[in-house]
């Protein structure tokens, strides 16, 4: 169906200045047929360069740093069964509940909450994340994207500014912001993040570290996700499919799957393999004899059975931990 089917008509008297006296709007979104809410940032084309599906119907959905939910509205009227709108600042402020009660949204909910506090035993789990104009923004950026790994199930969608064309460096006239490409190609294909310790990125505080887009792919995979850049105009957008299993830095000997106990799980609240348990729950039942006897002969290659006593050698108690090498050991 043509997206402009779908938008309704403005309510009876409707008048849109009066609406949003008052109220500070990101986003640019056709919330009734031919009436835009008054903000810069254009969400048809955000969506565009995002490739969301036009569909979404049966996904739940969750749309990080949503502000006055005008993505997550678009999600509702793509079909989704639900979205949950996560936002830090207050409806008073965002204009959330008064949008949502003129579009008459139903399966949109607004929690007020930020990307360091979600938990997937008072959430759940998304079908797709949406996480648009925040990167920049977090003073810890892996923590945020190891945290969006634990709820997501299946496709994440991510805007945000991307350094490349735009790395700030000192000049005589003060700051100035230069091309990658300008001054050494090479580090394109460098996952590089730079820091702004005050407001160097365009006057503002709130921005944070300025990551290279080939940063951006480095650090979601890291966290668990097969990514792909789909467009990098200053900006850039990405779209990510979680991978089957524990996320890759757990699965490294580095210290932060040696320690988890000590350095992760106070953060994340979880065993390990609780990060993917929907997943890891068929092959660590295959994979229980191996870890309980690793010199056990193993079937020929090629096989998915195979494949995973590959993984089980990988795994063993020392990344998966006691607790979940003696629950295999008791299924086995
Ligand atoms: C530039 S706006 C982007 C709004 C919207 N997602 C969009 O793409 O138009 C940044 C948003 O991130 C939110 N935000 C900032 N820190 C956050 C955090 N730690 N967790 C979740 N959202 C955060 C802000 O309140 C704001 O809504």
């Amino acid at each position: 169906m043509a997206q402009s089917a779908r938008k309704p008509p403005p309510p009876a008297g409707f008048d849109r200045d009066r609406f949003f006296a008052n109220t500070f709007i990101f986003q640019k979104w056709e919330m009734f047929d031919g009436v835009f809410t008054p903000g810069i940032n254009c969400l048809r084309d955000l969506c565009r360069d995002l490739r969301l599906p036009e569909d979404l119907s049966g996904r739940r959905v969750l749309d990080i740093g949503a502000w006055s939910g005008c993505l997550s509205f678009e999600c509702e009227r793509r079909g989704a069964r639900e979205v949950v709108a996560l936002e830090p600042m207050p409806a008073e402020i965002t204009g959330f509940d008064r949008i949502r009660r003129a579009v008459g949204s139903t399966r949109t909910r607004l929690i007020r909450g930020g990307v360091y506090n979600l938990n997937p035993a008072e959430l759940g789990t998304f079908d797709i994340v949406l996480f648009c104009g925040v990167l920049y923004h977090l003073r810890y950026p892996m923590l945020a994207i190891d945290n969006i790994r634990r709820v997501c199930r299946g496709d994440v969608f991510v805007e945000t500014l991307v350094s490349d064309a735009q790395v700030m460096v000192k000049s005589a006239g003060g700051l100035s912001r230069v091309a990658l490409e300008s001054v050494a190609p090479l580090l394109l294909d460098v996952p590089l993040w730079q820091f702004y310790r005050r407001d160097e990125m365009d006057g503002d505080r709130s921005n944070w570290f300025g990551p290279t887009a080939k940063a951006v792919l480095e650090a979601f995979e890291s966290a668990g996700f097969a990514m792909t850049l789909l467009k990098n105009w200053g900006r850039a957008t990405f779209h990510g499919r979680v991978r089957a299993g524990l996320p890759e830095f757990l699965h490294l000997e580095c210290t932060e799957a040696d320690h988890y106990d000590s350095v992760l799980r106070p953060i994340f609240g979880q065993d390990k393999e609780a990060w993917s348990a929907e997943q890891l729950a068929p092959p660590l039942s295959l994979a229980a004899p191996a870890l309980s006897d690793p010199g056990i002969e193993r079937p020929p290659p090629a096989t998915p059975a195979a494949r995973w006593w590959a993984a089980a050698k990988q795994l063993g108690k020392h990344i998966l931990g006691e607790a979940a090498v003696r629950r295999l050991r008791r299924a086995g």
